[in-house]
């Protein structure tokens, strides 16, 4: 087990220190060397189906930083797009999805079409794994999904929302339409994420970014049952790949989340106390997270004392460190070189 990767050893149950960390958005606009590829390569859209160039901002945080997980550059997104959903990326608005308002829109989805139209993805994961084996060996390849519940509000709402009203109230008013749409997800989650591990990723991420908008009865019903079927799908082919849930604001329910769901690891979100999730989940459950973007910003001593703080409350037990959401792209860049050295001495 010790020639093991030390965050696949994290994922997998083992506490190691100091924890091997890397950060949700490592790849993206605060690293210049990523917008110069992002301009080369005409949108965003482009950008994740273009493999040598999602595979180059792929690797990128880990050449600069030493990362031990390179994530995937893709987007939970793209999933609802390789279904043949209208999707696009304006300019300081985010992401822009023709709604799915109707039976005639959520049957017309292709979930069988998501193997072949997300090829140039599998292919990313396929050439960053290769950069990987030659270059960066105790770097960790990490493959993601959205979850079912959070994508479906993408593809019902259009667009960003607050508050998601009309996917939320779709859930109440006709949930046996909702529930189409969310069976459809995981359907082709599953595929998508099982072709990501044939590609040669070697954990596996599924983001919940609105899972904390729910009340407990639909919170397992659109959450933690979807997240569980794909986990089981996972497991019965893959059955040693850890999968890492990130069920964002789900504040008391994380337990509940953990048990029913079989993720390995569990991502906490800014607003989560570590001692509470320590005490939530088994010890051998594997945490992550969750310094707010916002210290990193302002690095310093607020950087500083926040970050200790989590790896005291850490310390003895499976971690892994990150951020309890993804990298604002106002960081400065050696800010994150402050938290690299500060969480590599062990706090
Ligand atoms: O480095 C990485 O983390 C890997 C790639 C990644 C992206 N998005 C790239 C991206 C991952 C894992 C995501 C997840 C994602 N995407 C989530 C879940 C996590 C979370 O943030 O809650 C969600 C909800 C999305 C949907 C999405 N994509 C939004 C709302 C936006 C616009 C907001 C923004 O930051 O611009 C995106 C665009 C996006 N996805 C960017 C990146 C780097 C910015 C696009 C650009 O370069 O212009």
């Amino acid at each position: 087990m010790n020639d093991q990767k030390p965050l696949l050893r994290a994922l997998s149950g083992e506490a190691v220190w100091p924890p091997p960390m890397w950060l949700m958005r490592q790849a993206g606009r605060y690293l210049p060397e990523y917008r110069e590829v992002r301009a080369k390569a005409g949108g965003f859209i482009n950008l994740c189906t273009t493999p040598e160039l999602a595979a180059e901002v792929t690797i990128q945080p880990i050449r600069r930083y030493g990362m031990d997980g390179a994530i995937l550059f893709s987007d939970i997104l793209m999933v609802p797009w390789a279904m043949g959903q209208p999707l696009r990326f304006a300019e300081g608005e985010g992401p822009i999805l023709q709604p799915l308002r109707d039976a005639a829109a959520i049957n017309a989805l292709e979930v069988g079409a998501v193997r072949a139209r997300a090829a140039p993805i599998f292919e990313t994961v396929r050439q960053t794994r290769a950069i990987i084996d030659a270059h960066a060996q105790k770097t960790t390849l990490i493959g993601f999904a959205g979850s079912p519940f959070t994508v479906a509000c993408y593809m019902v709402e259009g667009h960003g929302s607050k508050d998601f009203h009309t996917a939320r109230g779709m859930a109440f008013e006709d949930p046996a339409l909702f529930g189409k749409l969310i069976r459809s997800l995981v359907e082709s989650t599953t595929e998508y994420l099982l072709a990501q591990a044939e590609a040669g990723a070697e954990a596996l991420m599924l983001f919940d970014s609105w899972a904390g908008m729910l009340p407990p009865s639909q919170f397992r019903r659109w959450v933690i049952e979807p997240t569980a079927t794909i986990v089981r799908s996972l497991k019965r082919l893959h059955p040693s790949i850890p999968v890492i849930g990130f069920p964002r604001l789900a504040g008391p329910m994380l337990g509940e989340y953990v048990v029913r769901t079989g993720v390995n690891t569990v991502a906490m979100d800014t607003a989560m106390d570590p001692k509470f999730a320590a005490g939530a989940v088994a010890p051998t459950i594997g945490l992550q997270g969750n310094l707010d973007p916002l210290a990193l910003i302002a690095g310093g001593a607020a950087l500083e004392s926040e970050t200790r703080q989590i790896l005291a409350a850490m310390r003895g037990r499976p971690f892994v460190f990150n951020l309890g959401h993804g990298i604002d792209k106002t960081t400065p860049v050696e800010h994150v070189a402050q938290l690299v050295r500060l969480v590599r001495s062990g706090g």
